[in-house]
């Protein structure tokens, strides 16, 4: 057994099977493609689902792989024990080998042998196997094909080997390669042995899973068409073994980057309990690093939250290492400089995921700092109480109100000796998802709890609006708000009485009209709601339609949707009386609903645009789509380029001159998901969904009405781009007679400009050069005269110096000068006179400026630049002063200010005199 590097390991372990006429793949992404039950790929057969059970044929029947895998969450979790133990991971490599129907327990187990033995020259008197408890083929093919004596192969149940991705899927017994490391390593227990004991001694080395089986969500077995082969060996593991370690943490997939820890925070890692955050941190790195490269961004939900536990993690773990400002991120590079062979995708995009860490560092540090201290008082009330469990509601208040992971707070009460009642915790989880679900179905206000009750008994209102901008319909309900502004979920009630009423005319102001079918969108997805104009021609049968005189009209100003899938009319009656029973037209204002369509028509393009652009995190965050503009939040890290947001707007106008057709039709929300439509993962769809497919282009979720195709949207134009929030982007865009004015309101701008300075718009970027230059030169110009004229004024004030006892005084009153004007002369005529006092004086707009200065010789007689200034500025009504040499002051009246110099002439000379120069 010779030390081997885990990048030499994993190439000999591909090289192995492709002289076996395995076909090498590449690993799948950390996120499952088309799977949103499985948070992520955990294992290397995860690719391979559909063609062990069938569903899909791959043109070769072997396959190899080292596949990225993360195990964090769902049903293989080992985020608590990470750290603890010598082999737990958040993030691993699966080296595996497959067959699909093609070979089976007899490949696969020679296969195994001649790798571990003879290609890594593994002890063969130290290797054992486990077989499932009745499976007598796998015991005497171990014997018949390995040296494993029958002493070596130990039976095990269901809960050990039999191997199942998930509670459905492919799945069948299996059998392991264990490695006996001799009683050295043993735990000491009396019966310690391979089938009793987890200990270090029995290291588990390879799964061999002979696939027979697809479990469904009932529980129950069906045989696969044809037995496959599905193998997962640990890189780790055996990496650890090949390096003669004790530890995965010790080989070198992992001592680079404990160095690197030791480096940023200045502790040494030593082996044991000590060391238990650099390894917490060493393992979490690489997780945080693969996923966010794999598209996973830290957020609340699903895997977002899983990356987010992890991260915050290894924050905590950083911290209890001493160090309390961002630097995992600075170990992004080392986990490239390992990795990066194998994966390149960590080094590509090692920037991007830098960012990414260290704003999430920055943020949980700053959420830390608030939580900590309310942590430390749950802690301390805890203990005053005599407990010792943290209380559900407690660990609940901490992870909601201040964003700590249960796991953390787990993490703190342990080192306190307390424990954290989970169960309580997800309890108060559950009342308060309770909470947001009714909040969700319901949505209204709580406040339009009496709106509720005067609708009571009025039936839900049908939608025809997805084909129709015009129904007939018959009004069911009238009702009016009396109290309380507009506004609110329901579109107008706050709160106030709601009346049911019989009857309305134009004297009762805002109102709203449900019908039995309507034409009007309300309010949703983001998408404003119709107005328009409802009609009705009285009683009974006779419509609108039907040609006499409108019995009333309706403005309609709003559409709501409302509790009990009703739709709210918001609006005025304009002319007649509207009664529950007629009869009416409605009838959408078309041409502001076609803007609204273009606009949404064009989200959908953006939202798929920028996940082409920017990448796949480039998720939805919010969006607006109005008649005249759309807007759109998504989550993105930084800035997005002039050059990306043109691609963007190249790739969404490129669909809308192909003249894209666009079709929405209902289905369920598992056929949805396969087909790949883009939704919000942990959103809460109802079994039949709405899908919005634009070609092969976009597919995604929603109850938007759109255009029927994408040639309507006349032009897509992006008007800005902006941050709201931490990672978190916006875009405003225009499409149709938006765009159009938009183009004209630039057109009109660049116009203007052009007229001011005499040009065409096609050469004004020429001109506006020229003129800048010849502002530049004016500046110049001015800047010349300004020292020129200055230069002649230090003259005209020095030629009026007086002399007194060898010294000059300058004091004089200087037009229209500000103190840096009067600085600047005053340091002038210092150099010209040599010796000299000056004191100058200026008004200004209603205000006093004085600037005196001294020169070196006459403060070391004794005279004081600021002392004098102090008295004239007083003068003047104001104060200040300064220092010996320099002073400055101000003054408020300027009509004292002739008096005040007067002053100073006399307090000079007085200076003067009365620090003689000693001859
Ligand atoms: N899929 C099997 C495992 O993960 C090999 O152990």
């Amino acid at each position: 057994m010779q030390w081997t590097s885990a990048a030499d390991i994993r190439q000999k372990f591909l090289n192995f099977f492709a002289r076996h006429d395995h076909r090498i793949l590449p690993s799948s992404s950390l996120v499952p493609k088309d799977d949103p039950t499985l948070l992520f790929t955990n294992a290397g057969m995860v690719q391979f689902k559909d063609v062990f059970t069938g569903k899909e044929t791959l043109p070769f029947r072997r396959a190899t792989t080292a596949q990225k895998c993360v195990r964090a969450g769902g049903k293989h979790n080992d985020l608590e024990n990470v750290g603890k133990t010598a082999r737990h991971h958040t993030f691993f490599e699966m080296l595996g080998n497959f067959s699909f129907q093609d070979y089976f327990k007899r490949e696969a187990i020679a296969f195994a042998w001649e790798f571990l033995t003879v290609d890594l020259g593994l002890p063969r008197d130290q290797l054992w196997a486990t077989i499932y408890q009745d499976d007598d083929e796998a015991h005497d093919l171990w014997v018949e094909l390995t040296d494993i004596p029958s002493e070596r192969i130990v039976r095990m149940g269901e809960k050990d080997n039999f191997w199942a991705m998930g509670d459905t899927g492919p799945c069948g017994p299996c059998s392991e390669i264990v490695i006996d490391r001799g009683p050295e390593h043993s735990c000491g227990r009396p019966d310690c042995a391979l089938h009793t004991c987890g200990c270090d001694r029995w290291l588990e080395l390879w799964n061999l899973v002979f696939m027979q089986f697809e479990r469904s969500a009932d529980g129950t077995l069906t045989p696969l068409p044809k037995p496959s082969i599905d193998t997962g060996m640990g890189l780790e593991r055996i990496a650890s073994v090949l390096q003669g370690v004790d530890s995965n943490f010790d080989t070198d997939l992992f001592a680079p980057i404990i160095e690197a820890v030791e480096q940023l925070t200045g502790r040494r890692y030593e082996r044991g309990e000590a060391g238990f955050p650099f390894r917490v941190i060493a393992d979490h790195i690489r997780a945080c690093t693969f996923l966010i490269a794999d598209g996973v961004f830290p957020s609340n939900e699903f895997r977002g939250y899983v990356l987010r536990r992890i991260l915050r993690r290894a924050v905590r773990f950083g911290r209890l290492l001493g160090v309390d400002r961002p630097f995992l991120y600075e170990l992004v590079p080392v986990v490239g400089r390992i990795m990066g062979g194998a994966y390149p995708e960590v080094v590509e995009r090692a920037d991007y995921v830098m960012q990414v860490v260290r704003q999430e560092e920055e943020r949980f540090h700053r959420t830390l700092n608030q939580g900590m201290t309310l942590l430390d008082e749950v802690i301390r009330r805890t203990r005053a109480e005599g407990r010792n469990t943290i209380a559900g509601e407690d660990a609940f208040m901490l992870y909601d109100t201040y964003g700590f992971p249960l796991d953390l707070t787990i993490d703190a009460a342990e080192e306190h000796g307390l424990d954290v009642d989970r169960e309580g915790f997800d309890r108060a989880m559950a009342k308060q998802r309770e909470r947001a679900r009714q909040a969700r179905e319901d949505d209204y206000d709580p406040a339009d709890a009496a709106l509720v009750e005067a609708l009571e008994g009025v039936p839900a209102t049908e939608f025809v609006g997805y084909d129709h901008l015009s129904a007939e319909a018959r009004v069911l309900a009238v009702v009016r708000v009396d109290a309380g502004a507009a506004g609110g979920a329901a579109g107008g009630a706050a709160g106030g009485a709601v009346l049911r009423l019989d009857e309305a005319g134009t004297e009762d102001g805002r109102i709203a009209l449900v019908l039995d079918r309507t034409p009007f969108y309300g309010e949703g997805g983001g998408q404003v709601g119709d107005t328009g104009v409802i009609r009705g021609a009285g009683g009974g049968d006779a419509g609108a339609a039907a040609g006499g005189e409108a019995e009333f009209e309706f403005q309609v100003e709003d559409t709501r949707r409302f509790f009990g899938g009703r739709l709210l009319h918001w609006g005025r009656v304009t002319r007649g009386r509207v009664r529950p029973g007629m009869t009416a037209q409605a009838a959408v204002d078309a041409p502001r609903r076609h803007d609204v369509m273009r606009n949404h028509t064009a989200t959908h393009l953006l939202h798929k645009a920028l996940k082409v652009v920017l990448g796949d995190h480039a998720n939805q965050a919010g969006s607006l789509v109005a008649p005249d503009r759309l807007r759109f939040d998504f989550t993105h890290f930084e800035a997005l380029t002039p050059e990306q947001l043109q691609r963007i707007e190249d790739l969404v106008n490129q669909q809308v001159l192909a003249g894209t057709d666009v079709q929405w039709y209902e289905t369920s929300l598992k056929e949805a998901r396969e087909a790949g439509a883009m939704a919000l993962f942990g959103e809460k769809y109802g079994e039949q969904v709405r899908v919005v497919r634009i070609g092969d282009f976009s597919l995604e979720l929603c109850g938007g009405t759109h255009v029927p195709n994408t040639g309507r949207i006349g032009l897509f134009k992006i008007v800005s781009e902006g941050s709201v929030g931490s990672g978190i982007r916006r875009i405003e865009a225009v499409t149709g007679r938006s765009a159009l004015a938009y183009v004209r309101s630039v057109e009109e701008r660049l116009q203007q400009a052009a007229d001011r300075l005499r040009t065409t718009p096609s050469e004004l970027p020429e001109r506006v050069g020229e003129v800048m230059a010849r502002q530049r030169e004016l500046e110049r110009e001015l800047e010349r005269l300004r020292a020129r004229q200055a230069s002649g004024l230090v003259d005209e004030l020095a030629a009026r110096a007086e002399k007194v006892d060898g010294a000059a005084v300058v004091v004089a009153r200087v037009p229209d000068a500000g103190p840096d004007a009067l600085r600047q002369l005053t340091d002038g005529l210092r150099q010209r006179l040599g010796s000299a006092l000056v004191v100058l004086g200026s008004s200004g707009d209603g205000r006093v400026h004085f600037v005196a200065a001294a020169t070196p010789d006459l403060v070391a007689r004794g005279v004081h630049a600021g002392k004098i200034l102090g008295e004239v500025a007083r003068a003047a009504g104001g104060g200040g002063g300064g220092r010996p040499d320099m002073a400055q002051a101000g003054g408020r009246d300027p009509a004292r200010l002739d008096q005040a110099l007067d002053l100073a002439r006399r307090l000079a000379a007085e200076a003067l005199r009365a620090h003689q120069s000693t001859p």
